[in-house]
């Protein structure tokens, strides 16, 4: 790769949230950008936004062999993958552990692990013989538990170890892995989240000032942006507005 070839980034999730600003961030910078997510309607706009330097890949990052089919359809252009940011995840549902839903558990288990690991697995050849990196979006919820958490907490202290793991295997491949771990964000999550619940979303991030997509996508450009001697292996990020609470204490009313 000589400095005139622009890199490569595959982002998962480029239809919304942080992914679709990673994308814009990317390729303002001069990357190439491999955008996937499911709404084709979302990925033409991106096209149509940022021009022949975003790739879109149009599939559900659950299905494998859709996933390899991409993979395998992608111009001589994009193949040379530097950067994989594994964006694309979801939390569903709000209630405790015993009123869950256990379709929602295996959906959340579905995209943010299996798929991850998935997609990993197969750009990771690519990624050692470039020397490249990867990012993996995980979550303050996966370092801290918190009522209602659950299966979502669970998939993202996954994405953190598995991040961590990565990197030990990875030892002297010069290929860098982290694990971004943010707070609150507001994007299309809750909403997501509370199956459909715009109101529910907007009554989450009234007067909070969560963090914004941008700030995200900044964070991910940042990290794959420092010179390559440099791993950031895990990175927290917070809105000051969100901080920490104690342990709950049940008592018991007869005692
Ligand atoms: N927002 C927060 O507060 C927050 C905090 C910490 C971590 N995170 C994590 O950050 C990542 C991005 O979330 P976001 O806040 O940007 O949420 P978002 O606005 O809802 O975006 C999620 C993205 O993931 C994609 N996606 C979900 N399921 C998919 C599937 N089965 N196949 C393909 N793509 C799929 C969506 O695309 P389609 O719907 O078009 O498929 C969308 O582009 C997630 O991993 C999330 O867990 C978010």
């Amino acid at each position: 790769m000589d400095a005139h070839t622009p890199r490569t980034a595959l982002i998962t999730g480029a239809t919304a949230g942080f992914g679709r600003a990673a994308a814009r961030r990317f390729i303002a910078a001069g990357w190439q950008v491999i955008a996937t997510g499911r709404r084709a309607d979302r990925l033409d706009a991106l096209r149509a936004e940022l021009g022949d330097a975003l790739h879109p890949a149009c599939f559900d990052i659950r299905d494998e062999t859709a996933l390899r089919a991409a993979l395998d359809a992608l111009p001589e252009r994009f193949r040379g993958i530097d950067l994989l940011v594994n964006n694309a995840g979801l939390a569903l549902g709000t209630k405790p552990a015993q009123e869950a839903l256990l379709s929602d558990w295996k959906t959340m288990i579905d995209t943010n692990v299996t798929a991850l690991v998935t997609l990993t697995h197969a750009v990771l050849p690519t990624l050692v013989a470039r020397k490249g990196a990867i990012v993996n979006i995980s979550s303050v919820a996966g370092v801290y538990p918190y009522p209602g958490g659950n299966t979502y907490g669970g998939t993202k202290a996954f994405v953190s170890q598995f991040s961590l793991g990565l990197r030990s295997d990875l030892h002297g491949t010069g290929v860098r892995v982290t694990s971004i771990e943010p707070g609150m964000a507001e994007t299309e999550f809750t909403v997501v989240r509370t199956h459909g619940d715009q109101a529910a979303s907007d009554k989450l991030y009234a007067g909070a000032h969560p963090m914004t997509a941008e700030d995200i996508a900044e964070a991910i450009f940042w990290v794959a942006s420092l010179p390559p001697h440099l791993n950031i292996n895990r990175l927290e990020l917070m809105p000051t507005s969100q901080s920490f609470a104690g342990f709950q204490v049940h008592r018991d009313p007869q005692a």
